[in-house]
């Protein structure tokens, strides 16, 4: 696959999570944190599940824009900054489902537990510390998650699924992947 295209291609992990997604959006509005041009949200929402994508990137937030008007799907950006210790601009206990790929913040992580429904779902996808042998991609241990991390980030939530490992191909990336469910009671 082309590099453009492998970039503006879906996670796998939120294609495979697209049915309990569905299931969850019932439950409130779906938000898509630090969301770039989109390639997750414009993929739920092609899976007819509406998306607020968020992110810092006017410029990135205008491109969604555009795709989602092109290919008349329902996806609205918002601009924030998810660093400023102002949380997430949502309400609390709100939100159906809560996706974040390739983004790590780490104190933004009780807001995100706070931010969804009970029974509301997180779809989390982003680099390991293995990342750096890898020879590209992050290399600030900022944005790199130590092993077992990613689970730990949120002890209020129920694990679905959680892998981590290096995804081969043709550019293998070092990931782990979270699906998690904000208890019902
Ligand atoms: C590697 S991109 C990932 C984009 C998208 N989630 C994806 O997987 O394709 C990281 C994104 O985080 C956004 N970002 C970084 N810091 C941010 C912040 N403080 N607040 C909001 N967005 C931020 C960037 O603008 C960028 O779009």
């Amino acid at each position: 696959m082309p590099a453009l295209a492998r970039e503006l291609a879906a996670s796998p992990h939120l294609v495979a999570e697209l049915p309990r997604l569905r299931e969850a959006a019932a439950l409130g509005p779906v938000v898509d944190l630090a969301c770039g041009r989109g390639r997750n949200a414009l993929a739920a929402a092609e899976a007819g599940i509406p998306v607020v994508g968020i992110d810092r990137d006017a410029e990135a937030l205008a491109a969604l824009r555009a795709a989602a008007r092109e290919r008349r799907m329902r996806v609205s950006p918002l601009r924030a900054d998810l660093e400023s210790g102002h949380g997430i601009p949502v309400r609390s206990g709100s939100c159906g489902g809560i996706l974040v790929f390739r983004f790590l913040f780490r104190p933004l992580a009780p807001a995100i537990e706070a931010a969804l429904a009970p029974g509301g779902l997180l779809l989390y996808e982003t680099f390991t510390i293995d990342q750096r042998s890898l020879g590209e991609g992050p290399r600030n241990p900022a944005f790199l998650l130590e092993p077992g991390e990613l689970r730990a980030l949120f002890p209020g939530l129920q694990v679905l699924h959680y892998s981590e490992g290096v995804v081969r191909g043709p550019r293998p990336e070092a990931l782990a992947r979270l699906t998690a469910r904000r208890p019902r009671a």
